[in-house]
């Protein structure tokens, strides 16, 4: 796992243990729904996601994936089932909250954002995480802690900006970069939080295939170090290439689970894709 800088004694008070047991499930969907109106985008989806690998989770257009990710980080309040975060009942957990779980997802950046630089991008996230603590600049004998942590964030963005080789582009305007240089830095923004499992949803898209094989290269590379991923991707070569395991949803549930060569050869599989608008 990766150094840890900012320390528990910084984290806020109702944060939970940062050093939970680990096992060998990171995460663990059962029986999530979620309806909106008459529609039923995730309709009893379970699978468990391991420690340290990635996987892939897969589907037709409208499957429920992107759902049920926002259901995972808070985004969306799941209508029934629960969601499990190193054994841990995460369900209906705050947007807000994940980060301190060590559980992150990308974001796009907001169009507020296109205006700062990507130093500025990068030191938002954690400065957020942070947060209120900050009142206690006022204090004389906090000051000096409070300076201590600007300086190790600002340590841990230049840190970031070289693991993602993006040194050069640390003054330019966020708005300005590319469509792969962004989505770079919102996995640069996701690494700031310090997280220990990523959720990607189509962190390729868009992406030239050059940067594609840069950014798979820090997936790898972050795998190794024991990240845990799960990635959302339509491009089924790259995730049947790159991901130990795959996950396929299909009208909001799980239609299988396995290993790339089990999942390219079942039938039901090959039945959703032709049979879907794919
Ligand atoms: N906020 C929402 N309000 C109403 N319906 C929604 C909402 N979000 C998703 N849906 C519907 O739920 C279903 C699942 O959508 P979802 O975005 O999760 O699919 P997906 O698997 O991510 O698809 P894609 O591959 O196209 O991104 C779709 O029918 C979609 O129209
Ligand atoms: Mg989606």
């Amino acid at each position: 796992m990766s150094d840890t800088e900012i320390e528990s004694s910084e984290l806020p008070d109702d944060a939970v243990d940062p050093e939970p047991q680990r096992n060998d499930v990171e995460l663990s969907v059962d029986g999530l729904v979620k309806r909106f109106g008459g529609i039923t985008a995730v309709d009893g989806a379970s699978f468990e996601v391991e420690s340290g690998a990635m996987t892939g989770l897969i589907g037709p257009n409208g499957a429920g994936k992107s759902t049920t990710f926002h259901c995972i980080t808070g985004i969306h309040r799941p209508d029934a089932g629960t969601v499990r975060f190193q054994g841990r009942d995460i369900t209906g957990i705050r947007p807000y909250e994940c980060a301190d779980y060590g559980l992150v997802r990308t974001f796009q950046i907001a169009r507020e954002m296109a205006n700062m630089t990507v130093l500025e991008n990068l030191m938002l996230p954690a400065q957020n995480q942070l947060g209120e603590q900050l009142w206690r600049s006022v204090l004389p004998f906090a000051r000096q802690e409070v300076e201590r942590e600007e300086r190790e964030l600002l340590e841990r963005v230049w840190e970031v900006l070289e693991f993602f080789e993006i040194e050069h582009i640390a003054e330019e305007k966020a708005g300005n970069l590319s469509g792969g240089q962004r989505k770079l830095l919102e996995m640069a923004r996701a690494l700031m939080i310090e997280p220990e499992m990523l959720l990607l949803d189509e962190p390729f898209a868009g992406v030239n295939p050059t940067l594609e094989h840069k950014l798979l290269d820090h997936i790898h590379e972050l795998r190794e170090e024991g990240y845990t991923f799960l990635i959302v991707e339509h491009d089924m070569d790259l995730i049947m290439e790159n991901c130990e395991r795959v996950i396929v949803m299909h009208q909001g549930s799980v239609l299988a689970e396995g290993a790339p060569e089990t999942i390219t050869s079942n039938e039901q599989v090959i039945e959703a894709y032709l049979g879907g608008e794919v």
